[in-house]
């Protein structure tokens, strides 16, 4: 009896560790950088967006607080209805698939960009987004 229950609580314990290996190989935003994040958003969107609550206006809506915000609601910016009306809150896995191909996810959006090509450029630069509140 007593050994079956320690059986028991090890393939319990082994079962949690391979689950804990799991998550952390398929969880890329452990290794991306937040520094380098902000380098790809230097390159690649400070043309078009600011990453500061207040300033200059550009032709994008700010990216402060972008993380945990619903699509079209920055109120001094005009969006496109399709951005306006996309609905959902913006989270690293929904800025993966948009940063990836923004026509992709949302067809009619008035962003003219291509998206962010490398895997890495993509997941160090949400990191900085995280960091944008
Ligand atoms: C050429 C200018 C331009 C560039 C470059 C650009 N954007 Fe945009 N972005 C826009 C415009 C314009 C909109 C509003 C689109 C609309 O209303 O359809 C927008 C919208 C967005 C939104 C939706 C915001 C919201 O409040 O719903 C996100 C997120 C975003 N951009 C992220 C980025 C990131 C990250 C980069 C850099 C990789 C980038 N953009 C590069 C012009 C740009």
């Amino acid at each position: 009896m007593i050994l079956t229950s320690r059986l028991v609580q090890c393939a319990r314990a082994a079962t949690f560790a391979a689950g804990a290996i799991l998550a952390f190989s398929t969880e890329p935003a452990a290794a991306a950088d937040a520094a380098a994040g902000k380098t790809v958003f230097q390159r690649q969107c400070q043309t078009c967006h600011i990453d500061s609550a207040e300033g200059p206006k550009r032709l994008g809506p700010t990216l402060f607080g972008v993380i945990g915000r619903k699509t079209g609601q920055v109120e001094s910016f005009r969006y496109s209805e399709a951005n306006k009306n996309a609905g959902w809150i913006w989270t690293s896995e929904k800025l993966e698939d948009y940063l990836k191909n923004p026509r992709a996810v949302i067809p009619r959006t008035t962003m003219a960009f291509a998206g962010v090509r490398q895997d890495a450029d993509r997941a160090n630069l949400i990191e900085y987004l995280k960091t944008l509140k």
